[in-house]
């Protein structure tokens, strides 16, 4: 048993994939699903099965669930059971409205809604930085400059690469923070002025980040494996450090967005000179950041770009306000601040 249950972890983690319940996608995930179920039930002797069966449960959206699929349910629907928790379903009320984007088209996506879109605020000053001004800045700064170099050597100047593993790191702090605040919220009776849903929302932008790189980079198994580890201590780390020292953890995480802006600007060089072929942009990117139909990989690493920007200028002014003795709640949190 403990060893199905291990496999299960390590395959889900190594197999699986993109799971943003799109239209688009899911049109490669019946094949995959069937796949993993095979060899689920290969593997732990029928146990699999279950966890096949759980899985399809969570992340199937009723009305988004593509043709494939309902037809693979419909031998489950027959026995009774199923047919129950999709009526179970429809009593609770769950189901996706019909959405259409402004041209009329159907809303593809259930991982986010057109009012989670934006256009990005591309007048943003990218050269801003904050000079360390103090002992604990400068410890910020020169262990940011530390962790680049392993980064550096590792992925070189494959930029696409690099992005696409920096970002499964770069949604944790706003997710520790954001929860963290809602934690000290809960105990201290008290509001949080904004800055939970501020931090949660730099979390799920970075999130899209990611989602867009893996349409465009698709991860080989050893930096699945990576992102495991780097994940584990990451995010274990920056917990503490928030704990101990919110102030330091937002200006460790400043200066972490001013070499995401950096990198960026590198990954355009590359691509206005040819390195990197200037292929059209993912259906999520040009959705998500309400992008034209034609736009190219240019124009979305631009956007993000100016994200990370804007995520630098957050995180620099939340260790600000505690520089200045302050609590967070005391100052205006920069809510929808993309
Ligand atoms: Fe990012
Ligand atoms: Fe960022």
């Amino acid at each position: 048993m403990k060893h199905s249950a291990l496999c299960y972890v390590v395959r889900r983690a190594l197999v699986s994939g993109r799971n943003c319940n799109c239209h688009g996608s899911a049109v490669v995930r019946p094949f995959l699903a069937a796949k993993i179920r095979q060899r689920s039930f290969c593997v732990d002797g029928g146990n699999g099965g279950f966890f096949y069966w759980k899985r399809m449960m969570a992340s199937q959206a009723g009305p988004s669930m593509p043709e494939a699929e309902k037809k693979e349910e419909s031998p489950r629907t027959k026995s009774g059971k199923s047919e129950k928790n999709v009526v179970v379903s429809s009593y609770w009320g769950i189901s996706k409205p019909k959405i259409k984007r402004e041209d009329g088209t159907e809303w593809p996506w259930n991982c986010f809604m057109p009012r989670d879109t934006y256009k990005s605020n591309m007048s943003i000053d990218l050269t801003k930085h904050h000079a360390p001004k103090n002992f604990m800045d400068k410890v910020a700064y020169k262990g940011v400059k530390l962790l680049r170099i392993p980064t550096d050597v590792f992925f070189k100047r494959q930029y696409g690469c690099r992005a696409m593993m920096l970002e499964t790191v770069a949604a944790v702090p706003g997710m520790v923070g954001g929860m963290l605040l809602h934690l000290k919220s809960l105990r201290k009776f008290q509001q949080s002025g904004g800055w939970i849903k501020a931090l949660l929302e730099e979390a799920e932008n970075e999130r899209m980040h990611l989602m867009t790189m893996v349409e465009l980079v698709k991860p080989k198994w050893y930096e699945r494996l990576l992102v495991l580890a780097v994940q584990g201590v990451f995010f274990n780390a920056f917990f503490v450090l928030y704990i101990l020292s919110p102030k330091l953890a937002h200006r460790v995480v400043g200066y972490l967005e001013e070499e995401a802006v950096h990198s960026y600007t590198e990954y355009l060089k590359d691509i206005e000179s040819g390195v990197v072929e200037n292929v059209p942009a993912p259906a999520i990117a040009i959705d998500y950041w309400r992008l034209p139909k034609d736009a190219k990989l240019k124009d979305v690493i631009t956007v993000i770009r100016a994200d990370e920007a804007h995520h630098r200028d957050v995180n620099h002014f939340a260790s600000d306000i505690h520089f200045h003795g302050k609590e967070l709640r005391e100052a205006p949190a920069p809510l929808s601040y993309h």
